[in-house]
């Protein structure tokens, strides 16, 4: 069974199409990340997967359950991370976890102090919020979102703001979290944190679903790089794929379906072109999220 499925998810805030017919499907037990821009819709569409706002149209089901129909059930099921999370400075991280388990009920000590050793806190359990650095925050955070021991976790872009402490120690979390069973959907809108982390991405821009898949199969894109003596004319390479000159290096790139450096090396020899340069270039996850939300974006860059 799918963790998640979101079909035709639109949701309008007056009259701005947030969401626009977004289709999505997350598998269980994955780490899942969710990339997009700033602005991309990503909080909106973790917000009706939660039933915390009402879409306009659209179905979404969480481990089979239909949010609409039966929402306090996919409640019961999820674990929530937002993006700003709330924590009571002035308690200590014991009591922030006591007074969250009050509104679930039935929630043993042993298993808060579960929690705050799998977030690395049981050490400071007895210390306030306060006293806590930003990545200790998050992690309380973390454990926050976990009291209910959730099937399915939604993570809003949760390692904002992190140094690479915070960011490795949390990654590790959750990679020990999917080993436990869980299914991960991580937010954000820094390429490299979703790339060390999830396997499979989904790419959210402007309320769409433009790309999804495992990462491994979404670059890999073939493109052939190539110089010919002389140098062979663009209109030529084009009955092999779409063409581009690179003028530094003063060779073609040639976009392809599938790798056909032997037709193409076996063309050149025929037409008495010497071959200077014929190899494979796969590309990076960063070319393929560029090409489809448009040029590098300062936000894009790693904090
Ligand atoms: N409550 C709201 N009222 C009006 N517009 C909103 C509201 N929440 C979000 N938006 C707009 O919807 C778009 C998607 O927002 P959001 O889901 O927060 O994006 P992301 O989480 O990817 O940054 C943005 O253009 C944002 O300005
Ligand atoms: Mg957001």
């Amino acid at each position: 069974m799918s963790a998640v499925v979101i079909e035709n998810l639109t949701k309008l805030y007056g009259d701005f199409k947030a969401l626009n017919s977004l289709n999505l499907v997350v598998e269980e037990k994955e780490i899942f990340g969710f990339l997009g821009p700033n602005g991309s819709g990503k909080s909106t569409t973790i917000n009706c997967i939660l039933g915390l706002i009402r879409p306009n149209a659209g179905r979404i089901e969480v481990c089979g359950i239909d949010v609409e129909r039966k929402p306090l059930e996919v409640k019961k099921i999820c674990g929530y991370m937002p993006e700003r999370y709330g924590l009571y400075e002035n308690l200590t991280a014991m009591q922030n976890l006591k007074y969250f388990a009050e509104f679930y009920g039935g929630i043993s000590k042993d298993w808060l102090y579960e929690l705050l050793e799998l977030v690395g806190l049981s050490a400071v359990a007895d210390k306030k919020v306060a006293e806590f650095s930003r990545g200790m925050k998050q992690r309380l955070a973390l454990a926050q979102a976990l009291i209910n021991d959730p099937q399915v976790l939604f993570l809003d872009e949760p390692t904002n703001g992190l140094d690479p402490q915070g960011i490795a120690d949390f990654r590790r979390i959750i990679k020990e979290l999917q080993k436990k069973g869980k299914t991960i959907f991580f937010s954000s809108h820094i390429l490299t944190e979703v790339k060390e982390v999830c396997k499979t991405i989904g790419i959210i821009h402007r309320g769409r679903l433009v790309k999804s898949g495992k990462i491994s199969e979404l670059v890999n894109k073939t493109k052939i790089v190539l110089q010919t003596e002389p140098e062979i004319s663009k209109e030529t390479l084009e009955k092999f794929g779409k063409v581009s000159y690179e003028e530094t290096t003063k060779s073609f790139l040639l976009e392809v379906e599938k790798d056909c450096r032997l037709e193409l090396s076996k063309f050149l020899v025929e037409n008495r072109f010497l071959v200077k340069e014929l190899h494979l270039k796969e590309p990076s996850l960063e070319e393929v999220y560029f090409s489809l939300v448009g040029g590098p974006n300062e936000d894009l860059l790693p904090r």
